[in-house]
């Protein structure tokens, strides 16, 4: 590989990421960005090319890999869209639109990034590269005390997270159940809502037996291992039903939570959902997944007219504002949220760390080591 080369996982046909990712060799992205800009950012403005240390892997992007035909996306694609590294170059228009002024960031700065799907997809541009070209409006600067590794997961969960907790309505004093909570969303979850209900509030997480003590070291006052159960709903019920719930976070998508949810939630309490969770990551299980997300938010709530009764509220991480993504990782550079690592992969074993998180097994995220130079505990 020669020095203007760098290395990129890319993907071209659907399909799992073991069958369908190649470790390629590419040239280094230069600036400014190629002609036409993309539609996401389509006037001249500041953009970086960022030497990536880490990345986070989530869902989402296996998602994109088994389901997004090539025709509505770009022929070639690097997956994912969090990580963190370094500023190499910079560059923004002058006032006669060709300049290099460079405004928010200069070379050096260690930055966090992610990029909305609305960009990776029809560019090809992803997390899983070496060297990386992104528009200023997607970056922020890494917090000092924060680790590269923890910055580069932090963004769409806690992201994806704080909206769900925003919209369950949960407040100071009030009980919330949080629905997987062991996984990337799960973890920013649990420790947001008990920043917000506050030690006078009641927080439960679900998951299975070996994280229940990691899920209550990050603030959950109960915690159910759902493997125990036969019938989920029905314990809920009986433990809850006297004292029921005020806000019900569900970070991975349990229908049969939201069907018998009038058992354990107030009246009036929000249902709040990272969508519907399919047994599999295949097209047909997915467009009914969409289906029933659809009826869940259309259907009339009322029993009367065949609805569950408890309103349920769909979450969708499309595109986060540039302030958005300051909060998230202000709020990791304050220590209100930490990162819960399940583990870290080198560059070369990406198809493994995927395989480990299509399980949906992850004990908080999964992280990449991009630049094998940087350490797992390096800011
Ligand atoms: N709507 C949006 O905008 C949006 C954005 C991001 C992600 N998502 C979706 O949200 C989901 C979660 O994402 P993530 O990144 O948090 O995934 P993740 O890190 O893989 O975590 C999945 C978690 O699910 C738990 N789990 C598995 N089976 C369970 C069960 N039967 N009951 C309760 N918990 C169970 C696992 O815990 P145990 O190992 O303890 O079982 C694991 O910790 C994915 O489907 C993703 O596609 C949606």
């Amino acid at each position: 590989m020669s020095c203007n080369e760098s290395r990129a996982w890319t993907f071209a046909a659907r399909g799992l990421p073991s069958a369908v990712l190649s470790l390629t060799t590419r040239p280094i992205p230069t600036l400014p960005p190629p002609l036409p800009l993309p539609g996401d950012v389509p006037k001249p403005e500041e953009w970086l090319l960022i030497k990536v240390a880490f990345a986070g892997l989530n869902p989402g992007a296996i998602f994109q890999m088994m389901l997004v035909p090539p025709m509505v996306r770009s022929a070639n694609c690097i997956p994912d869209m969090d990580f963190s590294g370094t500023v190499v170059d910079v560059w923004a228009p002058d006032e006669s639109g060709s300049g290099t002024q460079a405004r928010q960031f200069k070379k050096g700065d260690k930055v966090v990034c992610m990029l909305p799907a609305s960009h990776t997809l029809r560019t090809g541009t992803g997390a899983l590269a070496e060297h990386v070209r992104v528009p200023a409006r997607y970056v922020v600067h890494k917090p000092e005390g924060s680790s590269f590794a923890d910055a580069a997961g932090i963004m769409l969960p806690a992201l994806t997270a704080r909206q769900m907790v925003v919209e369950s309505g949960a407040k100071e004093g009030d009980r919330v159940l949080v629905n997987a909570a062991s996984g990337g969303i799960g973890t920013m979850v649990v420790q947001m809502v008990r920043n917000m209900v506050g030690k006078s509030g009641y927080v439960v997480g679900i998951c299975s037996g070996t994280n229940v003590e990691m899920v209550k070291g990050i603030g959950a006052d109960q915690v159910i291992d759902y493997t125990q159960h036969e019938n989920l709903p029905q314990h809920l019920k009986t433990l809850f039903s006297d004292n029921p719930f005020d806000a019900i976070i569900d970070t991975l998508g349990h229908q049969s939570l939201y069907v018998a949810s009038p058992s354990y939630l107030v009246p009036g309490g929000i249902y709040s959902s990272a969508g519907i969770k399919p047994p599999d990551f295949g097209v047909p299980n997915f467009l009914r997944a969409v289906v029933q997300m659809k009826l869940n938010e259309w259907w009339p709530v009322s029993p009367w007219l065949f609805g569950v009764g408890r309103k349920w509220m769909g979450v969708s991480m499309m595109n986060p504002t540039l302030e958005d993504r300051e909060r998230v990782v202000g709020m990791l550079g304050r220590g209100e949220i930490r990162l819960i690592r399940d583990s870290v992969w080198d560059f070369e074993n990406v198809k493994r760390a995927y395989e480990t998180l299509g399980g949906l097994h992850a004990r908080g995220k999964i992280l990449v080591r991009v630049d094998l130079a940087v350490g797992d505990d390096e800011c």
